[in-house]
């Protein structure tokens, strides 16, 4: 394992023991990954005062031990489940407590795990102790966010230049792809949302065989990954005329986009940098057509914590990367989201994405 693993597994034991817990088994993926490096799935992490195991079967030795030097390792035997292995394991630890991270794990996992373990007292962790660690990214983890950003802006440029009438939405979403995977990226962050005209209206919609002709405007949602951290931008993409309506919502949403991002810095509650760009846009008289929190972390999910919603009392700290993604939806008309990745500085932000973001920008000849 790495000194970035090495130094993630003595903040998970700092705060297991702020917690009083003595040992938690780590059965996310991305959790596993963070704390060891390992790529794979289907494996548990179990992490004690003194122990750091990792529960597999065959199909992973090899990789475990390229990608995990030095890691010890517990292999299920043939026929042995998940269910049997974590009982033996635990008892050779001589655990009588044990915190499981209650996010992943399914009830019948659950189910089965605490009936094969009668003596020892297995609960869910009383906090996300994986996902409170990864809200604040190191170095390494900033530098491939930047190159998830990257990817993705060149891809966009790509896409840009091609941008035609015939186009569908769902062939612009598979070159996204295409054009990531061509510069290097390991693929796309989720699904591109590539939307036309009214169907911006729907914040997550799925790409279909609608013509970017059909409509004046259409909002592209997509990022890339890369070293296995996400990116997540949006914009906007004009093909005919500016009409009044989408001058005036771009124009506010620009703006509350603008001025959120200027709020960010340490100490900032978010729901305070969510309610400036939530008061700009209600201001606008435009409040109840964004519906959804201005923004969230990423990194090995797209979707992690932090959260800039309403209600959210964390403050911001140095190391967050989260974005910034105001919207207006109109049904029946369309919608128009602008999103860019913020990292949190020591002394206030720097925007990760630099695709430019005025209206004009967005006109594309087709
Ligand atoms: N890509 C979905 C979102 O922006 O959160
Ligand atoms: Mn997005
Ligand atoms: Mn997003």
């Amino acid at each position: 394992m790495g000194n970035n693993n090495e130094k993630r597994l003595r903040r998970l034991r700092k705060a297991m023991r702020a917690a009083s817990v003595p040992a938690l088994l780590v059965t996310k993926p991305v959790n596993v990954r963070y704390l060891t490096g390992f790529t794979g799935e289907d494996s548990y992490l179990l992490v004690s005062r003194t122990d750091t195991i990792m529960l597999t079967d065959g199909r992973f030795i090899t990789q475990l031990e390229q990608e995990c030097p030095g890691l010890e390792l517990e292999v299920r035997v043939q026929g042995e489940t998940m269910s049997d292995l974590v009982p033996r394991i635990v008892k050779r630890c001589k655990l009588g407590r044990i915190a499981c991270e209650g996010d992943s794990m399914s009830i019948a996992q659950f189910a089965a795990l605490t009936d094969n373990l009668p003596d020892v007292s297995l609960e869910p962790a009383p906090v996300a102790f994986v996902e409170q660690l990864r809200e604040i990214k190191d170095r390494d983890e900033i530098a491939e966010i930047r190159r998830a950003v990257s990817y993705a802006q060149r891809a966009f440029m790509v896409i840009r230049a091609q941008w035609r009438q015939s186009q569908t939405e769902r062939l612009v979403a598979a070159e996204i792809e295409h054009q990531i995977r061509l510069f290097g990226g390991e693929g796309c962050s989720f699904p591109p949302i590539v939307a036309v005209g009214e169907r911006a209206a729907l914040p997550h919609a799925r790409a279909t065989d609608v013509e970017i002709g059909a409509a004046d405007f259409t909002l592209i949602d997509w990022g890339a990954v890369a070293g296995g951290y996400a990116s997540d931008l949006t914009r906007v993409l004009v093909t005919g005329r500016i009409s009044p309506k989408l001058e005036r919502v771009y124009g506010v949403v620009l703006t509350a986009q603008q001025r959120a991002i200027e709020a960010i810095r340490p100490g900032v509650t978010m729901s305070d940098v969510d309610a400036v760009a939530r008061t700009f846009i209600a201001d606008a008289g435009l409040g109840k057509h964004f519906g959804h929190g201005l923004g969230h972390g990423i990194g090995l999910e797209i979707h992690e914590a932090p959260r800039l919603s309403v209600g959210s009392q964390r403050k911001l700290e140095p190391g967050m990367v989260v974005t910034v993604e105001p919207g207006v939806y109109l049904p029946g008309w369309g919608g128009v989201r602008i999103e860019d990745d913020v990292l949190v500085t020591t002394t206030g932000f720097e925007v990760l994405s630099d695709l430019p973001r005025e209206l004009e920008s967005c006109v594309v000849d087709a």
